[in-house]
């Protein structure tokens, strides 16, 4: 079938990258921003604009308190899809995960996987972090691109600190509006608004592996915005196998030799252990 034979190419040495949204944290409980139930349903995506943040900050992070406790109030660990996938790069069957999400999730697996590898003493574990830029960490083993930031953090917009991002929150919460850094400066989720380039640095980067692999697999998106809408096509127009796992249809269907309407928890984890022979 369709999976078997993804794992199959996977296990024959293929790059393969892997590209996330926000379906693959749904079942972690972090909602999602379009269906029903997402986000965009009662926020308007406006709100949270780089224009409306420039012009008027306080009202901004008045606002953005809300969505941050909408998306991320609850307690939420990484699911079976995101543990499946760490375990794949720790085995050394996916180069990258490229994520539109900024909940952290991928980041936390890798971090579970790693310290279990060790504690087995079965895998060898390196302790190289892959940082070229900002948005990217990983071990030698998986790079990590956290393509929309990384809404735990902060950074201020004048001196370029980054700090935990809690606290912030807190203090806005509690009518520090805006939140600012001691040297003055506001503070500005680390993340990447609407109508806010995606650093060039990174957008290369994500191209780039895309571009080079010769799998690529897009899990819980809608693939409806940039770049989520052209990586996938970048891959499949030089010769990479695209798989899409999504419950719902997505534009890029067309381009994908293979689709499954599933849960990436169910999807996942089978294709992990297809890929290591079980
Ligand atoms: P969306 O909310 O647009 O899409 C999530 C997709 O995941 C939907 O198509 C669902 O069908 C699917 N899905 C949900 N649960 C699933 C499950 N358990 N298994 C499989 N599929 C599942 O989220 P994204 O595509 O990530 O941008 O949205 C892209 C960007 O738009 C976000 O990064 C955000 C948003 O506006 C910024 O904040 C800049």
């Amino acid at each position: 079938n369709d999976l078997e034979e993804l794992a199959e190419q996977i296990d024959r040495d293929a790059t393969a990258v892997a590209f996330t949204g926000a379906g693959i944290s749904a079942p972690s409980g972090v909602p999602t921003f379009r269906g029903d139930d997402g986000v965009w349903e009662k926020f308007d995506e406006g709100q949270f604009a780089y224009g409306r943040f420039q012009r008027d900050p306080e009202g901004f992070w008045d606002d953005r308190v809300d969505l941050q406790r909408e998306l991320f109030g609850g307690e939420y660990e990484p699911n079976a899809a995101h543990e499946a996938l760490a375990s794949m790069g720790l085995d050394g069957h996916l180069e990258a995960i490229l994520t539109q999400n900024t909940d952290g999730l991928h980041a936390d697996a890798l971090e579970s996987v790693r310290d279990d590898a060790s504690s087995t003493d079965d895998v060898a574990v390196t302790d190289d972090v892959a940082a070229t830029d900002d948005a990217t960490t990983g071990t030698a083993e998986q790079t990590l691109l956290e393509l929309h930031g990384n809404s735990q953090r902060v950074r201020c917009t004048d001196c370029g600190k980054r700090i935990d991002g809690d606290p912030v929150f807190e203090r806005a919460a509690d009518g520090e509006l805006p939140p600012t850094c001691d040297c003055g400066g506001v503070y500005k989720p680390d993340v990447v608004l609407f109508g806010e380039q995606l650093p060039g640095a990174v957008i290369q980067q994500a191209r780039t592996l895309a571009r080079e692999s010769d799998v690529f697999l897009a899990i819980g998106s809608s693939l409806v915005v940039e770049p989520a809408a052209s990586l996938p096509r970048i891959a499949a127009s030089n010769g990479a196998t695209v798989g899409i796992v999504n419950l719902e249809s997505t534009p890029v269907d067309s381009s994908a030799e293979v689709v499954i309407r599933e849960d990436v928890t169910e999807v996942l984890p089978h294709l992990q252990s297809l890929v290591n022979g079980d």
